[in-house]
């Protein structure tokens, strides 16, 4: 630790408060403000713009300079030369696997795709048109009550089974949710088939033919779960370690997560950008979007762009669109849809507004569309984006378990009523 001293004077108070300054591997040191409290104040940051929630070795972002680095790899590298359960690995472990580990984990995960067949009811329980998101919340969740001898999070063979299983079952779960909305049987999962391969068979094969996997969907899913592997603490991730941070079972964390991503500001931004060229409806009325995404007095945004970090390009949304590209030349796609997402990115690219706001087409914007192109129904964009989230939030709640943390419990700036007696009911 730098011994560099941030010094607080107050207004009205003789004594200045000596804060230490603490500088990371890289990126902005930190002024940690603990001490505060035992002094008498808080801080305040609505929206946590600036304040960081703990010390983390596993995920790391320059918004400024569009890098993203998991455990030190570029993002670019990893989706390039990697696949997501090595990624999930190199998450959870801090290192990428040799060959032997990669086997390992690999036959494992392979292992664990099935669920138990009563988890098949709490899908019947469902109404037909029920979002996937809301089954997924629900079933995650419930899986706690399956696993009686594997809950205890102090355990860490405990833990690492529930991982196990978590990142095993992820697919199994988030296709039953798609089977069961269009009415068609239950896919077994096929241990042969590779992640995103088992995951596109249990998603359209039938019990009644042959259903074959075409490699260059299997990859570009592949690679649309490794861009959403991680993304440091953000909503969803925050609220996996916050639920965590009570000793609550890692599947009520996970289901805690899935409930946060499922918000359009956060993963269900690809479902939005979808609505919003549907309502775009034409290239023609491209512009009057950009027009009214510009005007302060319309709180219509262009879904899928802008950032709360990158503030100069999403690296994920780089490789998104290359992938994206190759999708639609391999699979031969035309979709008038897309022609509307190319002419507003373009048009978007180049005006004033959003140049000065930095307002950057984000990972959503690219896999909205690769997703519609590669035929994923629209209410399943969010549920696969938790699917590949899956192994960041595990890799979180281990380090914020393993720092032995205290209970997460944000203050606030009381400015309600002072304290008053009460009125009795007839004199109000
Ligand atoms: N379209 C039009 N204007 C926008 C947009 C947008 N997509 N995003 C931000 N702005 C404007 C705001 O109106 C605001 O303008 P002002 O300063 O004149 O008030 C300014 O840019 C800053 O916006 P904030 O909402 O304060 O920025 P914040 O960092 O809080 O929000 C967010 C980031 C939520 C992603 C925002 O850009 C947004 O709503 N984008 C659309 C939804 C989206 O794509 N979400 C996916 C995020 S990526 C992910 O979760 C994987």
């Amino acid at each position: 630790m730098s011994d560099r001293k941030a010094r607080l004077s107050i207004d009205g108070s003789d004594e200045v408060i000596e804060l230490n300054v603490r500088s990371g591997t890289i990126g902005p040191d930190v002024i940690d403000v603990t001490p505060l409290t035992s002094k008498g104040y808080f801080t305040l940051d609505p929206g946590f713009t600036s304040t960081a929630s703990c010390e983390s070795k596993i995920t790391y972002i320059d918004g400024g300079r569009g890098v993203l680095l998991h455990r030190g790899y570029p993002i670019e590298q990893l989706a390039e030369k990697s696949d997501y359960l090595e990624v999930s690995y190199l998450l959870l472990n801090g290192e990428l696997p040799n060959a032997k580990q990669k086997a390992d984990f690999d036959a494992t995960v392979y292992r664990h795709t099935m669920v138990n067949e009563w988890v098949k009811e709490f899908y019947n329980g469902f109404r037909y048109d029920a979002h996937p998101m809301a089954m997924l919340c629900g079933v995650v969740g419930a899986l706690s009550s399956f696993y009686h001898d594997s809950l205890d999070i102090h355990d860490p063979e405990h833990r690492q089974i529930t991982t196990m299983r978590l990142i095993s079952k992820m697919p199994t779960l988030a296709a039953m949710a798609y089977k069961h909305s269009i009415g068609q049987p239950v896919m077994y999962p096929r241990n042969d088939l590779d992640y995103a391969s088992n995951f596109l068979y249990m998603m359209w094969g039938n019990p009644c033919e042959e259903y074959e996997v075409n490699p260059v969907i299997a990859r570009a899913m592949d690679k649309i779960f490794i861009l959403h592997a991680d993304h440091e603490q953000n909503a969803s991730t925050s609220t996996v370690r916050l639920a965590g941070s009570t000793g609550a079972n890692p599947f009520a964390c996970i289901a805690a997560g899935v409930g946060a991503l499922w918000g359009p500001s956060h993963g269900g931004a690809n479902e939005a950008v979808i609505h919003m060229l549907e309502e775009i409806g034409d290239v023609s009325n491209v512009y009057s979007a950009v027009r009214r995404a510009k005007d302060p007095k319309d709180s219509f945004r262009l879904m899928g762009f802008g950032h709360r970090v990158y503030k100069n390009f999403d690296p994920r949304a780089k490789v998104m669109k290359e992938t994206c590209d190759e999708v639609l030349n391999a699979l031969g796609v035309s979709d008038p849809m897309l022609d509307i997402a190319k002419k507003l990115e373009e048009i978007a690219l180049q005006d004033d507004y959003f140049i000065e706001k930095k307002l950057y087409p984000n990972v959503d914007f690219y896999s909205g569309i690769i997703l519609r192109a590669i035929g994923i129904p629209l209410n399943m964009f969010t549920v696969i984006f938790a699917l590949g989230r899956t192994a960041g939030w595990l890799a979180h709640w281990h380090e914020m378990l393993g720092d032995h943390s205290r209970i997460g419990r944000p203050r606030q700036l009381y400015t309600g009523s002072d304290v008053r007696d009460f009125v009795d009911l007839n004199k109000r």
